[in-house]
């Protein structure tokens, strides 16, 4: 059904790859069409926008003046705070990110941090932080603020968050990391489709093996699954088709603070 009320959204990217630009293009359900189309009204987005320069920045401060109090900010991306900001400038000013994310989060009904590059400061924040990189929440005061972190978000959170707005003009109910607890109340683990092998005690114990043949359980082989909160072991990636455990390599932890330095590629004992 066509919402007559789409919610204006402005998407700023940062310090950034795009990857969660990209997850939300791959998006089943709704598709991305469905989204721009008939549920959010897309004012800005870099990436997805025809619009350049001096017109991309007309049409960003149009936005925010038309729909002051109203638009839902999207951020992908950290924020470089190191030489006063200026690691990272934008437009013909050269505001630094921090300035911008800050003005523009000032009329914004609520922001939505996504990835773990906007919610932790995920990879430009990993050793040695050259930029000295930090996620919105260190940066954004005063507004609802959501986290939806993973590398990159899960599309079906982002859409979840959308219309759990759209549907009840609120946001939904947040755990101590502003993360929702719809995606992030449970660990990968909880709803793993390898836990029997990890109950019956069947691991690979080396790439390759026969243990990896059979799927059996990747924690020896370094899956931090048990210590990650996120629900793609239960809603997957790419339209459902597949995720990281389902292809043979075990989780990152890609959706923890500092998962980078804390999980990506230690092996347990
Ligand atoms: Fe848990 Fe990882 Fe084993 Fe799955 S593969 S059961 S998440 S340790
Ligand atoms: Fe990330 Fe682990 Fe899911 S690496 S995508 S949280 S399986």
């Amino acid at each position: 059904a066509i919402l007559m009320n789409r919610v204006p959204v402005i998407w700023l990217e940062l310090q950034d790859c795009a990857g969660n630009s990209e997850a939300l293009l791959r998006c089943d359900g709704p598709t991305i069409d469905e989204i721009v189309l008939d549920i959010v009204s897309l004012e800005f987005h870099e990436t997805l926008q025809a619009a350049s320069g001096h017109q991309a920045e007309k049409q960003m401060e149009e936005a925010m003046e038309h729909f002051k109090g109203k638009y839902l900010l999207f951020v992908e991306g950290s924020i470089p705070m190191g030489m006063n900001g200026q690691f990272g400038t934008i437009g013909a000013k050269a505001e630094t990110f921090h300035d911008h994310l800050v003005r523009v989060a000032a009329d914004a009904a609520a922001v939505v941090a996504v990835g773990s590059c906007a919610t932790y400061g995920g990879i430009p924040a990993a050793a040695p932080n050259p930029t000295d990189a930090v996620g919105v929440m260190d940066v954004v005061k005063g507004k609802p603020l959501i986290n939806i972190p993973a590398c990159p978000a899960n599309p079906s959170n982002m859409v979840g968050v959308i219309l759990h707005y759209v549907l009840t003009g609120s946001i939904p109910e947040l755990d101590s990391l502003l993360r929702p607890k719809f995606a992030f109340g449970y660990r990968i683990h909880d709803n793993c489709e390898r836990r029997a092998h990890f109950d019956a005690g069947e691991y690979v114990e080396e790439w390759g093996d026969e243990g990896a043949k059979n799927n059996f359980c990747l924690y020896k082989v370094g899956c931090k699954g048990p210590m990650t909160f996120n629900n793609c072991s239960i809603v997957r990636y790419n339209e459902g088709v597949n995720w990281p455990i389902g292809v043979g390599r075990g989780c990152i932890g890609c959706s923890e603070p500092d998962f980078w330095d804390k999980y990506a590629y230690e092996r347990p004992m």
